[in-house]
């Protein structure tokens, strides 16, 4: 019997959905909001209403793309959290509508989950190299930062996070105070790449076993930019593609010190990034780099699903659908964080 998952993606200001059929991923479709940019953030309330009117029209047009009939569809899964509490209900409420309409199982899944089995999401005839159990995740995006030991799909234990800021918060609050627009983090990889990482150094953290920390970070690269800037107020502009590749540089510092860690403490040699943040071109290429000096397998997921998509929360629900895990119509989000 054919198993079809509807997924839907609506935590934060992207609203997505995707069919997964199967073990292949058939359709991803998302809408991003670009009303947020001349804020310099995410406004909750505009995204929940750009939700509204993106949702049927998104799914409409991963169905179709999917060349499926509605009546296929087996489950629906929905991202349940951590996210916007009004842009979760958005997603939510869709996916149990669907659900009672259809009359088939609605499946909640764990955003920060989905993440990470975005690794596993391939297309029909595609043989990609996937990492074995157990595997190391570092999963870093715009609200979170953690390394989590994967022992199964559904199985997985979070060994350090971060204790302030995210990697991508920290990513898109210097990015900010250099005027650059919101969200900050791809620009400062773009800048980066003509710049030199080592113009300037930043303090690291002194955070004990495998936490992270990024707001001490943020501070003293306002200080930074602020002295300079008495000095010359052109700094910024003279100088972005230095700033931006020596910023880069100390928060993937920060990242791959804690994952070396976590593979000497753990002994595990299946290494993954996933999240927003993994879609940095020096993050990548620094997991790389590790790989090769350590002997790790290492595992990057494909762009269009290291941001957020609804491709990760299908795969994530194809699995849960397995495993007979299926929600109940009384199930309702929840805005922070919870695996
Ligand atoms: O996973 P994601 O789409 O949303 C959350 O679940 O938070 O991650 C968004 C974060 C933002 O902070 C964004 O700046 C960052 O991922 N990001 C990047 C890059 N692309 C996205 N950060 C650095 N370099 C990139 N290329
Ligand atoms: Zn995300």
């Amino acid at each position: 019997m054919d198993i079809t998952i509807l997924g839907i993606e609506s935590s934060c200001d992207d609203t997505s959905a995707a069919i997964y059929k199967n073990g292949y991923i058939c359709s991803n479709k998302i809408a991003n909001q670009e009303l947020h940019k001349k804020y310099g953030g995410v406004v909750p309330e505009l995204a929940s209403r750009a939700h509204q009117q993106n949702i049927i029209p998104v799914v409409e047009q991963a169905i179709k793309e999917a060349d499926i009939k509605t009546d296929e569809i087996s489950a629906v899964a929905f991202t349940r959290g951590p996210g916007l509490m009004g842009a979760l209900l958005v997603g939510t409420s869709f996916a149990k509508g669907f659900s009672i309409s259809k009359n088939i199982p609605l499946i909640e899944v764990n955003h920060l989950q989905a993440h990470i089995l975005s690794l596993f999401i391939q297309r029909d005839g595609e043989s990609k190299k996937v990492p074995e159990f157990p595997f190391l995740c570092l999963l870093v995006s715009g609200g979170h930062t953690q390394i989590v030991v994967l022992k199964d799909y559904l199985d997985m234990e979070i060994i350090g996070q971060t204790i302030d800021d995210a990697a991508g918060e920290a990513f898109d609050k210097c990015a900010k105070v250099m005027g650059l627009p919101y969200p900050g983090g791809p620009y400062i990889d773009k800048l980066a790449k003509e710049g030199d990482p080592h113009a300037f150094s930043f303090n690291k953290p002194v955070i004990k076993d495998l936490d992270f920390s990024f707001s001490g970070l943020k501070t003293s690269f306002l200080y930074f930019l602020r002295d300079q800037m008495s000095v010359d107020d052109k700094f910024i502009e003279k100088n972005k593609n230095d700033i931006c590749a020596s910023i880069q540089n100390t928060i993937i510092d920060i990242l791959m010190d804690k994952l070396v860690k976590a593979t000497k403490k753990t002994g595990i040699k299946e290494i993954a990034i996933a999240g927003g943040v993994s879609a940095n071109s020096g993050l990548k290429n620094a997991l790389i780099q590790h790989g090769e000096k350590y002997s790790w397998n290492v595992y990057i997921p494909e762009l269009q699903y290291s941001t957020d998509n609804a491709g990760m929360i299908a795969i994530t629900g194809y699995y849960k659908y397995l495993a007979h895990k299926f929600a109940s119509l009384n199930v309702s989000p929840f805005a922070r964080h919870k695996m």
